[in-house]
């Protein structure tokens, strides 16, 4: 998609951090821009920061299926139809897995995977029918590839992001909708306080809110990259269709580090029985997974 003016952009959490800074890049681009957050006091704050007539705010939580069918409703009515769709929102929790609660497991998996899920399942199907294309960027994190113990559920939700968009991505491929993976390190964002919107219903099993350690948090992401950075290099990667979207450069040796470590767990095993059959069978999926690949890639 070289041209993005005209279109009407939706993006989930835009109304801070990497959300706003894609709601801005997406304007100076020409688009008409939908911010759905579930911050009202940050929408109103967006909207006069942007002071832009093609920018609208809705409050959304994106957790809940039936309200973002409804914000979606609500954009193309004011917007028109939406074709570029940013699934942004998100939260954080540091906690390890084994120290977590299903409460805890219900918010991250609720706004980091099934927000995104809804999104999915609100706007593909709209996408589909008009037949114009379009373009879908779900934004994980490093942390999709990169685990350690504290952002257990948090990693859990991202990996599964990475998948789900992978996959998309191949299918939605025909339709002429290309899908990206946003995967940022550090980011000067607001989401060190993801805490004050965690909704009441689920902080039963919680654990206290640690302030001494979101107030450190909120330091560390001063240094963060600013987020009208990333949505340059966000831009720049939809139009030339790119899968991988990694903002932050200084990962590359790391991540080299982890896939050198998976590909060295491999073993020599000798053949088993049934292993000819196999490969076999293999050799085919193998063969229309790298053809799925180079048609999303535009050369199939
Ligand atoms: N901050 C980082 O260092 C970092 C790093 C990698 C990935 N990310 C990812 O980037 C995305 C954007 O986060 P950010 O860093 O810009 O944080 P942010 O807190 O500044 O912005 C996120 C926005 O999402 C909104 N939001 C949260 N829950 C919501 C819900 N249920 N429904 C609708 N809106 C909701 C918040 O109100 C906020 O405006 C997230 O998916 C996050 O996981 C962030």
């Amino acid at each position: 998609m070289k041209d993005l003016a005209g279109r009407t952009a939706f993006v989930t959490g835009g109304a801070n951090g990497i959300g706003l800074g894609l709601a801005r890049a997406l304007l100076a681009e020409g688009c008409k821009v939908a911010i759905a957050d579930i911050r009202q006091d940050s929408i109103d704050e967006a909207l006069k920061v942007l002071d832009n007539q093609q920018a609208i705010g809705i409050r959304l939580d994106v957790a809940s299926r039936d309200a973002f069918a409804a914000a979606a409703d609500e954009a193309e009515d004011r917007l028109g139809p939406v074709s570029l769709l940013f699934n942004n929102a998100g939260i954080n929790l540091f906690q390890t897995i084994d120290e977590s609660s299903y409460d805890d497991w219900d918010w991250v998996l609720g706004v980091n995977l099934h927000g995104v899920i809804n999104g999915i399942q609100t706007f593909v199907p709209r996408m589909k029918e008009r037949g114009e294309g379009g373009h879908i960027v779900n934004t994980a994190s490093m942390a999709a590839f990169l685990c350690g113990p504290l952002p257990g559920i948090y990693n859990t939700t991202k990996f599964a992001v990475r998948g789900m968009s992978e996959s998309l991505r191949y299918s939605l491929a025909p339709q002429g909708i290309g899908v990206s993976l946003l995967c940022p390190g550090l980011v000067k964002s607001y989401i060190y306080a993801s805490d004050d919107i965690r909704p009441e219903a689920l902080k039963g099993e919680m654990k206290p809110v640690n302030t001494e350690f979101v107030e450190q948090l909120g330091g560390v992401h001063q240094f963060g990259m600013e987020p009208d950075v990333i949505a340059a290099r966000v831009i720049e990667a939809v139009k030339a269709n790119r899968f991988y979207i990694f903002s932050h450069p200084e990962f590359k040796d790391e991540l080299k580090g982890v896939f050198d470590e998976i590909i060295e767990a491999f073993r020599d095993y000798p053949k088993d029985p049934g292993y000819d059959q196999r490969t076999g069978f293999e050799a085919g999926r193998r063969e229309s997974y790298a053809k799925a690949r180079a048609e999303a890639r535009g050369e199939g």
